[in-house]
């Protein structure tokens, strides 16, 4: 059976995928800084300590165990942090994807799927949104996820490196088994600071970023995928590059919008207590709606979602968010 080195697999989408890998029948091997990700995340393969910059550490992981394709998460994530410090966007996550690309080069080309986002679409003119949509990000993290996009399509041609990018819309929810789960610090995201505005409605209120946008509840619309379903389609991608079919970008998502205020009301319904929340000014660089097209998923992948329904999503989310305050 296969082996799959999966940088960045102690953090939040990558060890749901390690856990799918490994399910499906794969051999792991997890290589991590740790500088955001979780050691005790790490329980479904092999751990190698280090960083995607590090080509000669790279290149020694990958003499070891000898994997037959990569799947690289290994970047940093939060929109907002990318706009006051870009330089670190641009060195970990344009740098971090070149020297892997680099060491592939070298060492012996495989496939590779690595993380995209929904970020390279910027203010999309059409929603939903298809991969043809022109790429206009509008921050740092956008451009650097699109700029390692232009690189793998350097290096397939240059090289032969076989590459598929996929470009997840709002990731959410956690492993239905409790064993994994969404861990930020500082958390950014819309859903866990909704539970954890419940979890201590004393200490805190979650904050609702603009309610005056050209929706119909005012409050921005988003496209919310279970990180489950994310992780099955990591495995074919590997999948669809190991059977040698075409290098391309695809989106991840339902297909389905909802508002910021839908996610309060399901949080409330999902968890049985009112989620304590306070209006404030929108946040810079939030489209109004951001909702995928997930046709091409489907039809080149055979891609199916399982686990996205909303309440499934919150209720998955809130039983780790339980966990993890025990
Ligand atoms: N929001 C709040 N309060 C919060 C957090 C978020 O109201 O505490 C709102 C945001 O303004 C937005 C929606 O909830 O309207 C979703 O926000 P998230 O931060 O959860 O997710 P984003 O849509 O901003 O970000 C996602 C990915 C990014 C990616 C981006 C592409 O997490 O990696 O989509 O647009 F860049």
């Amino acid at each position: 059976m296969s082996t799959i080195l999966v940088t960045g697999g102690a953090g939040y989408i990558g060890s749901h995928v390690c856990k799918y890998l490994a399910q499906q029948g794969y051999t792991v091997v997890v290589y991590d800084n740790l500088s955001t990700g979780h050691r005790e995340m790490v329980r479904w393969g092999a751990f190698e300590h280090g960083d995607v910059r590090d080509d000669a550490r790279l290149r020694s992981v990958l003499r070891k165990h000898k994997p037959d394709g990569v799947i690289h998460f290994a970047s940093s994530i939060s929109v907002g942090e990318s706009v006051m410090d870009p330089g670190a966007y641009y060195e970990n996550n344009v740098l971090g994807s070149l020297r892997i690309m680099q060491v592939l080069a070298q060492e012996g080309v495989r496939p590779l799927v690595a993380s995209g986002s929904a970020a390279v679409y910027g203010l999309p003119e059409t929603v939903p949104v298809r991969e043809t949509c022109p790429t206009s990000p509008i921050n740092p993290y956008g451009r650097t996820k699109l700029i390692m996009e232009w690189m793998l399509e350097d290096f397939a041609r240059a090289h032969g490196l076989p590459w598929m990018v996929l470009r997840y819309f709002n990731a959410a929810g956690a492993d239905p088994e409790g064993e994994t789960g969404e861990s930020h610090d500082p958390e950014t995201h819309l859903i866990p600071n909704v539970l954890k505005a419940v979890r201590f409605p004393e200490a805190c209120q979650v904050s609702l970023f603009g309610d005056d946008y050209p929706t119909p509840d005012g409050t921005c619309i988003r496209d919310y995928i279970h990180v489950m379903d994310l992780a099955s389609a990591h495995v074919l991608a590997c999948e669809h590059l190991l059977q040698g079919r075409p290098s391309q970008s695809i989106n991840l998502g339902s297909g389905q919008g909802f508002s910021v205020r839908e996610i309060v009301q399901a949080a409330e319904n999902v968890t049985g207590h009112k989620v304590p929340f306070v209006i404030k000014a929108r946040r810079a660089g939030d489209p109004a709606r951001l909702v995928a097209d997930p046709a091409k998923a489907r039809q080149v992948l055979n891609w199916q979602t399982r686990f996205s329904d909303l309440e499934n999503i919150l209720a998955t989310a809130w039983a780790w968010e339980q966990k993890k305050a025990r």
